[in-house]
């Protein structure tokens, strides 16, 4: 046999994985295979591929007879949009897609490519774990990518997308990285599976229920988009990608925008007249983001915060923004960890941040105190005041307690801070601290209600506004609502340059 002809014998052993069968089968299953998924998310004729002809070496339970060539990964690097990416996607018709000595090698060769490089990592992740068949070696190879996991996070954009049963090992990783997109009913992320569940805690929880797209999208948090098929997923990634720079040293893509007339009248009719009447803050995203730039992140977990990259005069933006639809907007132990965790990603890669306050303050209740609210909080506020990207703050209507403070006021090191006139700036809301204040003076009147009632509107005239905080430059300008979009246009654009340096330190000590 000429030496051409091994080589293309060998290419397409390679192309076919775990063979036909287990190709037709992940197909019955609703799922693609690891080469259509790369072929899915890098632009066409862009994929070279680095290692295809790995094999692994294990010895043990007779597997020298089962080989297969590229050993259950796809790895290599292409591109989205132009734009370089790494990306690694797991074969499941080869052992389950479970990682051993090489294959672990093979992503780790590629992340440090994307490490010395500077382009975004991809992981597309259908892995059964840690090869059993491997035993340590395996486990080594978890760790390796593990630490470089680590060693690259807030150097370059990291996604994982979970498009199979993710088990053991195969969920660290992802965890580490700073996007995680799972597919609704064929993919599942859980330490320990149903079975060891029923073992041990006696619970019966199906895949789905212990860890599929919608537990994880809605309850633990641990995935930011659900996504309904392969298709839409790979679609997302590449959303995700065009708001992100290729790494901490660059900037994010700017798209072209032409200036038109940027009022936005409907902003004015927003804020419903009785103040404890809820409207929805992605109106106000709507309008004062680019049309249709909105990319919501983490949608369905906390939505009392509303999370998302946006673009404003085809720049990336990074918006958090009170949610008063949903529990009042009120912050609470999940919330402060969603927006945190989308601070520090932006702070990380140079996107600004716009917060959009509308808060009536922390969630009170012994299920948040004992569940450590105080730390929880104190991440949003820590994640705001350390970060030195512009920050633009607007006060829609409230901003009450320390909720004020945490929502990138000005004493945190906001760049500019706007607020509506509709804005209530206090230490809490009118009822609640009118009974405190006025307490002897309500108990000694003879018509009790009508002193709460006028005390009441003493207060609210003197305090729910945004103008005692403005005398003080607390609030830069009280605007209104329809030139919102303007003001941060140019707000934004005055601050492109924007330098700032925090002490010297090895790193801060944030309250995990
Ligand atoms: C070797 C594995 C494997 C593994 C699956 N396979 N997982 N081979 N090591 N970890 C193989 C199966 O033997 C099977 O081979 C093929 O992959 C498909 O698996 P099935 O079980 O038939 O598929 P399915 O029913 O879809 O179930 C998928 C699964 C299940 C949920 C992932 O296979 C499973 O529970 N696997 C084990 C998960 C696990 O406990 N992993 C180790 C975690 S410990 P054949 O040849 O029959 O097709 C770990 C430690 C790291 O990861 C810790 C670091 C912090």
């Amino acid at each position: 046999m000429n030496k051409t002809t091994i080589l293309q014998d060998k290419k397409k052993e390679a192309l076919l994985g775990g063979g036909i069968a287990r190709i037709e089968s992940q197909h019955k299953k609703g799922k693609l295979t690891a080469r259509e998924r790369v072929q899915l998310l890098l632009d066409e004729g862009s994929f070279e591929e680095i290692g295809m002809l790995v094999t692994h070496r294990s010895r043990d339970f007779d597997m020298e007879k089962e080989v297969y060539l590229g050993d259950g990964v796809v790895t290599g690097y292409g591109t989205v949009n132009g734009r370089l990416v790494y990306v690694f996607s797991q074969d499941f018709t080869v052992f389950g897609g479970s990682l051993s000595e090489t294959h672990a090698e093979k992503i780790v060769k590629i992340m440090d490519l994307a490490l010395q490089n500077g382009a975004p990592l991809i992981g597309l992740n259908d892995s059964g774990g840690a090869r059993i068949q491997e035993g340590v070696v395996s486990l080594g190879g978890y760790a390796d990518i593990f630490y470089r996991n680590v060693k690259s996070s807030g150097v370059i954009p990291q996604i994982s997308a979970i498009l199979g049963p993710c088990a053991g090992g195969a969920v660290y990783s992802p965890a580490i990285t700073d996007f995680i997109l799972m597919v609704e009913n064929t993919s599942y992320m859980f330490v320990t599976g149903p079975n060891v569940v029923k073992t041990v805690t006696h619970e019966t929880v199906t895949s789905e229920e212990l860890g599929g797209a919608h537990t994880h999208a809605s309850k633990s948090g641990v995935t930011h988009f659900a996504c309904a098929n392969e298709i839409e997923c790979i679609g997302n990634i590449k959303k995700l990608l065009s708001y992100m720079p290729q790494n901490c040293e660059d900037d994010a893509p700017v798209y072209a925008y032409e200036a038109g007339n940027e009022l936005r009248e409907k902003l004015d009719a927003v804020i419903p007249e009785n103040p404890n009447q809820p409207y929805d803050i992605k109106d106000v995203i709507e309008e004062v983001a680019d049309s249709g730039s909105f990319l919501e992140v983490h949608k369905a977990f906390a939505e009392n915060i509303v999370v998302g990259f946006a673009r404003l005069g085809g720049r990336s933006i990074g918006i958090i923004a009170n949610q008063p639809a949903y529990l009042a907007g009120v912050l609470d132990i999940n919330s402060s960890r969603k927006g945190a965790r989308f601070v520090r990603f932006c702070d990380a890669f140079n996107i600004p941040l716009l917060v959009l306050v509308d808060v009536p303050g922390f969630l009170p209740g012994t299920d948040q105190e004992w569940n450590g609210t105080i730390i929880s909080g104190a991440k949003l506020l820590y994640a705001l005041s350390e970060a030195t990207v512009p920050k633009i703050t607007v006060i829609t209507r409230k901003a009450y307690g320390g909720a004020y403070d945490v929502m990138n006021s000005k004493h945190i090191g906001a760049d500019l801070n706007y607020a509506w006139p509709t804005a209530e700036i206090a230490v809490m809301g009118a009822k609640g601290a009118t009974e405190i204040i006025f307490k002897k003076e309500i108990s000694e009147a003879k018509d009790q209600y009508t002193k709460l009632a006028e005390k009441e509107a003493e207060y609210i005239d003197k305090f729910a506004n945004p103008y005692g905080a403005a005398a003080r430059g607390f609030i830069d300008e009280v605007i209104l609502p329809h030139d919102t979009r303007a003001k941060l246009l140019k707000g934004f654009k005055m601050l492109e340059n924007k330098v700032a340096t925090m002490p010297k330190r090895k790193h801060g000590n944030i309250p995990l």
